[in-house]
């Protein structure tokens, strides 16, 4: 099996070829059809997409910015993943009517329940717009390529805008090509149904990033529009939008060897990381984002242990935070475990051969090199800054002030920018206040202003850092940092919304110059675009530079061969299929689990793993009707060699006849470094398999109304299961 040589297997890897690597744009998937064919695709590229006619691209809707969606009835019911829906279901949950903790099924659609701030966009049409860009940025200075870019983009979605589309242009190939999408962008986003958290969410965050596994990780939703069908803000008079094309659901589940495809939104990966890169991660800016999630997380979690008001309000932030933080600490583990950086540099030391008689790309390498030398001195202070200062809640949020500083000052002193300026800060008040909790915030300040103290250059610390270890009082850093961040959580009128209001009705000058937590932050903040900055400014040029010159010579190299972009929230269709996989000598994973191994995680003490008392009823009795598995079980997730990354979450799992089978959810421990290097042998995507969503709804939820929208393809011929 045969697809495409990556970079680095084709130049430099011997005898390796890979099969399921890849995030292809479904507008070009020309060259990879045949290969799609002979492994069980049976639609037409045009069934695929087409801009003319209906095709699968019109069920797939980059859902909130962040994740994928997929249509699945003609009156617009969305499925994604219960992660991507998370926010909406807590931000309905009250002690008094629990949906993220009890589950939600709307039996009507007066039930359902809208959504302030979310939207879900269906791609209209890409077209290649490399020309009119390269021609706007030709000969520009590269200190302004990035300014310059912008505004070139920027017109060219503003023509599309005017005509009640929206409009993207992204970059591809770190800036080798340039595309344009069009997009129908819908406001009026109501959530339908949710599980609750304990199946949704089961395994939580121990099972999180691995396999095998047992969550039920989806949501619903449902596309209102206006009655011609159109985009409209949210109204009562709204209808449920009607799609060029909704997924058929199958019931016939999948076998090892079945061809699965999955379209979606990834949104970032970086696979033509250089071995600097990946360095500087594995050593400083890995292990930083982990120790201070760390302190975030812990400090959190000790709050929300204490009611459950308090962890509905902020299991959200809590979520968002820990799904990364186990991230990192996974992707360092598996750089490390599949000596990516030894690979990286054995590709390099051979494209320096390559390279060494070309004028274009001889310099690459040791530019990359030079780069990375003075970056290396600011990378761990920029860390800090974003996920230490800013990470701070309490610090983050007097950043809020920073235009109502300079509206009540000087000359600019104007009623009428201070009023305009208030309300901005108001609109971002309600909803931070709801879940910042000070306790937590306190002690989460005091450490990060620790560990800043003690690991960032000394050399680089703001002057008031200095000053403020010099005269806080206290026999060691971690008292006196303690002693610190309780002063400024007394003094700040930061640290409680009936403060911020205060000051907000009455805003002063001196008041907020004098505010602790406000003058912590323009400190840091000053410091940070004084001193670091340009010293990161200067390193994203020359690496954006070499990094265009070194895809382009990529792409040469496998001239000829299919090449696919980095993922950058734009359609992608990776195609590949069920397969099993080996984690370590003498362990052998299967390619899917059932409910008996939900059963067999079961633990009614840890609170991510309880099962609700009627989903063991269910269990007990086997009553697991049309969605049982030939052998009578019921199948709950499975794993295939798709190739995806963080933004397909809810991206649909579809079979060679285009129907849904699954739901994407997460990839596979073990291969953690995907984002950076693609493993043929690890890389796995986990989904769940559609008839454990199914028999939720239906036998769980009693939402037999959603069943009943769907267009459901019965197995008859419906394969044995588990006879590896
Ligand atoms: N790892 C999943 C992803 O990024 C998110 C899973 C959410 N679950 C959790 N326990 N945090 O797609």
């Amino acid at each position: 099996m045969k697809k495409i040589f990556t970079i680095i297997s084709a130049l430099f890897v011997t005898g390796a070829t890979i099969a399921d690597e890849g995030m292809w744009l479904p507008a070009l998937l020309k060259n990879n059809y045949a290969e799609m064919q002979k492994l069980g695709l049976k639609l037409t590229p045009e069934q695929l997409y087409d801009v003319n006619h209906s095709s699968l691209k019109d069920a797939i809707v980059w859902f909130n910015g962040g994740c994928t969606s997929e249509i699945i009835s003609e009156q617009g019911l969305l499925l994604t993943n219960h992660h991507c829906g998370y926010e909406a279901i807590a931000n309905h949950s009250t002690t008094g009517d629990n949906i993220l903790d009890n589950g939600f099924w709307a039996k009507s659609f007066a039930e359902e329940k809208p959504n302030e701030g979310m939207w879900v966009s269906l791609l209209v049409r890409m077209d290649d717009v490399s020309d009119r860009v390269n021609k706007a940025l030709a000969g520009v200075d590269p200190k302004m390529a990035d300014a310059k870019k912008s505004e070139i983009f920027k017109e060219i979605e503003g023509e599309i805008k005017k005509t009640g589309y929206d409009a993207q242009v992204k970059s591809m190939f770190k800036d080798n090509a340039f595309y344009l999408f069009v997009f129908e962008k819908f406001t009026d986003v109501r959530l339908v149904a949710a599980p609750p958290q304990s199946i949704g969410k089961f395994g939580g965050d121990t099972d999180n990033w691995m396999w095998p596994r047992h969550t039920a990780d989806f949501s619903m939703f449902r596309i209102y529009a206006n009655k011609d069908n159109k985009p409209a803000p949210y109204s009562k008079e709204n209808i449920p939008y009607k799609p060029k094309k909704s997924l058929p659901v199958s019931l016939k589940g999948l076998n090892e060897g079945d061809y699965t495809m999955i379209f979606g939104y990834p949104g970032r990966t970086n696979r033509y990381e250089t071995s600097y890169g990946i360095q500087l991660a594995i050593e400083k800016i890995n292990p930083t984002i982990v120790a201070l999630r760390d302190v975030r997380l812990s400090a959190w979690k000790e709050e929300m242990d204490k009611s459950d008001s308090v962890r509905l309000l902020m299991s959200s932030q809590y979520a968002k935070i820990s799904n990364y933080w186990k991230y990192y600490i996974g992707q360092t583990e598996q750089l490390k475990h599949l000596k990516v950086l030894q690979e990286k540099q054995e590709a390099e030391k051979k494209f320096a051969d390559w390279s060494k008689n070309k004028a274009e790309y001889a310099s690459i390498l040791s530019n990359f090199e030079k780069a990375y030398k003075d970056y290396n001195n600011y990378a761990l202070h920029a860390t800090y800054f974003r996920e230490g200062v800013l990470g701070s809640a309490i610090i983050s949020f007097a950043s809020n002030f920073t235009t109502l500083e300079k509206a009540l000052s000087g000359d600019s002193k104007n009623a009428e920018e201070i009023t305009k300026t208030v309300e901005n800060i108001k609109k971002a008040e309600a909803n931070f206040y709801k879940s910042f909790n000070p306790k937590a915030e306190e002690k989460i300040l005091a450490r990060f202003t620790q560990m800043f103290y003690e690991n960032v250059a000394q050399r680089q610390h703001p002057q008031y850092l200095t000053d403020l270890a010099k005269k806080s009082k206290g026999e060691n850093n971690t008292s006196k940092f303690n002693a610190f961040a309780a002063k400024t959580f007394e003094k700040s009128f930061l640290s409680s919304k009936e403060k911020t209001d205060k000051f907000l009705a009455n805003p002063d000058l001196k008041k907020l110059q004098s505010d602790p937590a406000y003058a912590y932050f323009k400190a840091f903040y000053d410091n940070y675009m004084t001193n670091v900055k340009s010293h990161i400014d200067d390193f994203n040029i020359i690496n954006n530079e070499e990094g265009k010159k070194y895809v382009k010579a990529l792409m040469e190299i496998n001239a000829g061969k299919n090449f696919y972009p980095d993922a950058n929230s734009t359609m992608r269709m990776t195609y590949g299929t069920v397969k099993s996989y080996q984690p370590k000598d003498g362990v052998d994973y299967n390619y899917f689990t059932t409910l008996n191994g939900v059963m067999e995680k079961e633990n009614p003490n840890e609170f991510e793993f309880r099962v609700p008392a009627k989903l063991k009823e269910l269990y007990k009795a086997k009553d697991y009707g049309q969605y049982a598995n030939a052998k009578g079980e019921l199948d709950v997730a499975f794993i295939s060699n798709n190739d995806i990354t963080g933004g397909n979450s809810g991206s649909p799992v579809i079979n060679g006849n285009g129907e849904l089978v699954g739901l994407a959810f997460d990839g596979n421990w073990e291969a953690m470094s995907g984002d950076i290097y693609f493993d043929q042998k690890y890389k796995r995507t986990i989904s769940v398999d559609i008839r454990y969503v199914l028999f939720l709804i239906d036998k769980f939820g009693g939402a037999k109304n959603l069943i009943d929208e769907m267009n459901i393809v019965r197995g008859d011929s419906s394969p044995v299961k588990g006879t590896k």
